[in-house]
């Protein structure tokens, strides 16, 4: 949906964001802004400001920032045009109705009403759990040691015997059969009708990122097959692109997630304190998966059961996670089967520990890959080192795959030159990676002279973004050709532009920007760190001293593009005298 820019800044203005951001944060008003403890990183003391002024917040720990659109994007999760919705409704702002054509509207009115027959069914389930039906359900959940207040919270409920009892409850409730079967709750059979699917299990609802019901797992109750019954997929059901505890694990803020294979794990996690817990839904973790926990984290520790099944999904999860980008980590269980088993013998404090010290994916993955060799024999022993050569090879950058070199030589008793050459014969045979040849010099490269200009391009659009009367008086030795970066100018052509109309504020040129990107990196020129507490003759050096590098960098730059054109030629000799003028000239702020 395409909202205009009029519309968009009209919701913008009629919310406060210092309010709503204190409907998620504890914000405390010190000097002209708020703070308060940053959530999208983990803090004890608060870097987290919000300016009512700039209708803008800044981290200064982790260096996020944004305006009111961009919190509810990061914290809500939410796409631009949700979080416009969202804010909209809460200011009371009417949005224009979305014209979908037919096909659409079909399939939109289909999800909703697949939704609604799921959430029945979970009310269903729940309440037959707490009734005398549900009896062999609740003393079952009750011997797993799930308490009262865990059962409500996952909304677990059961199937009783008679399944049919549900199809007539949600026919009473006016949905038809064959939505009802749509939905995965029953199927058809010539022979016996439409039959409930779920019966005699306790079920576990699944719910999405923003709770709502979308599918159901069953466990029967004891011995018995099979063990876990899981909702086929419906058109409200993606098994690979929704993960069992998300709803709440996405809030948890712990820095991490924990990665299960079963409902039950989750559930005791949870129930633990361990928040962060979630699991794929009865199939394997997938690509699409990890992508979603890359939104909440950059590292996920595998609780993956420790017997042989559970280590080859462990091995496949932590490829995937590493073609994300993402750090894997697995936790070691043993002696117990699973988190479940773990957490009802150990608790919580033991497993903390076992958080602590989870092993390093890639680490595990050699471990697991020795076991398939007789390292006794020397045979045996040098393809294992063969098939570490060729797993350091997997490491695309160099410091990286030498470090990881080193660390496993030294753990494995190989000479580290040896394995290099292992390494690089096994690279150039097959062109896996670069070959290794001397480790590289892993300085950081130094700033270039264009980051260095546009350092100061930032610097310069947050100190007027702060002050919007700086701008009248140094308007004459600045123009919109000094910011070298499109984005740059975009950004600083509109913050003129509001200025001279007397319409300053930065928090619209944020939203002007439609996608995501554009959005963050924006709302970063408002917030580049400055120096603190600066004033008077202080602050006229600095902002001279930083005026003068932009002008300086512009001129380089556009002196390093003018090849032959001889009026681009007279414009970068203009800008050199300007500069020189410019460097005689005191700037006043007075
Ligand atoms: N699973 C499934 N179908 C099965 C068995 C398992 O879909 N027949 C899925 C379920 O999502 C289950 C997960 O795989 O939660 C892990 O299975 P398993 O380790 O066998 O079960 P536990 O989680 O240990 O379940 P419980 O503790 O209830 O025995
Ligand atoms: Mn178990």
């Amino acid at each position: 949906m395409y909202y205009s820019d009029e519309l968009i800044e009209e919701i913008r203005t009629k919310s406060d964001i210092a309010n709503v951001i204190s409907g998620y944060v504890k914000l405390q008003k010190k000097g002209a802004n708020y703070w308060g403890c940053c959530p999208f990183h983990n803090e004890k003391t608060p870097s987290f400001s919000v300016s009512e002024n700039k209708q803008m917040y800044h981290c200064f720990g982790c260096g996020v920032s944004g305006n009111v659109y961009t919190f509810l994007m990061k914290y809500e999760n939410y796409t631009f045009p949700e979080a416009v919705k969202e804010l909209a409704h809460r200011v009371g702002v009417d949005l224009p109705e979305v014209e979908y054509t037919e096909e659409q509207k079909a399939r939109a009115d289909k999800k909703a009403r697949l939704l609604e027959i799921n959430k029945e069914a979970a009310k269903f389930f729940f309440y037959q759990l707490r009734s005398p039906h549900g009896e062999n359900g609740y003393n079952y959940l009750k011997k797993r040691e799930l308490t009262d207040e865990t059962m409500q919270k996952f909304g677990l409920g059961y199937a009783e015997k008679n399944g049919n009892n549900l199809i007539q409850y949600l026919i009473n409730k006016g949905f038809p059969e064959n939505l009802i079967i749509e939905a995965g709750l029953a199927n058809h059979s010539e022979r016996s009708g439409v039959n409930s699917l779920f019966w005699n299990r306790v079920m576990f609802p699944i719910q999405d990122a923003n709770h709502r019901v979308i599918g159901f797992g069953g466990r029967v109750m004891g011995d018995g097959e099979p063990k876990y019954l899981n909702s086929p997929e419906t058109p409200v059901f993606d098994k690979r692109r929704n993960l069992f505890g998300l709803n709440f694990a996405r809030t948890a803020r712990s820095g991490d997630m924990i990665l299960c294979e079963g409902y039950m794990d989750v559930i005791s996690m949870h129930q633990a304190g361990f928040t962060q817990a979630v699991a794929s839904l009865g199939t394997a973790f997938t690509a699409e998966q990890a992508h979603i926990l890359h939104r909440y984290t950059d590292t996920v520790l595998l609780a993956y059961d420790s017997d042989g099944a559970g280590v080859k999904a462990a091995l496949r999860a932590i490829g995937l996670l590493r073609d994300e980008g993402m750090t894997g980590k697995v936790i070691n269980m043993r002696p117990y089967k699973d988190p479940d088993e773990f957490m009802k013998n150990l608790g919580r404090e033991a497993f903390e520990e076992r958080i602590r010290d989870a092993e390093n994916s890639f680490f595990f993955e050699i471990r697991m890959l020795e076991t398939q060799f007789d390292t006794k024999d020397p045979e045996g022993k040098t393809k294992f080192h063969r098939e570490i050569a060729r797993k350091l090879c997997e490491f695309e950058e160099d410091v990286e795959r030498d470090n990881y070199l080193q660390a496993v030589a030294e753990k494995y008793y190989i000479g580290v030159e040896n394995l290099r050459k292992l390494v690089f014969n096994y690279a150039t045979q097959t062109g896996a990676a670069k070959p290794l040849e001397r480790p590289r010099n892993t300085n950081q490269a130094k700033a270039t002279p264009e980051e260095n200009g546009k350092k100061a391009q930032r610097l310069l659009l947050t100190w007027i973004s702060d002050d919007a009367d700086i701008y009248p008086k140094i308007k004459s030795y600045i123009s919109l050709d000094d910011f070298t970066d499109e984005l740059y100018k975009s950004v600083a052509g509109k913050l003129f532009e509001s200025i001279e109309r007397n319409e300053f504020s930065p928090a619209a040129i944020i939203s002007s920007f439609q996608d995501e990107e554009g959005q963050a990196q924006a709302a970063e020129l408002f917030n580049t760190n400055l120096p603190e507490e600066i004033s008077g003759e202080d602050k006229e050096q600095a902002i001279h001293d930083i005026i003068m590098t932009v002008k300086k960098s512009s001129y380089e730059y556009y002196m390093s593009k003018t090849g032959t054109d001889i009026n681009a030629l007279m414009l970068a000799i203009e800008r050199k005298k300007a500069l020189e003028t410019l460097q005689k000239t005191h700037i006043s702020l007075t």
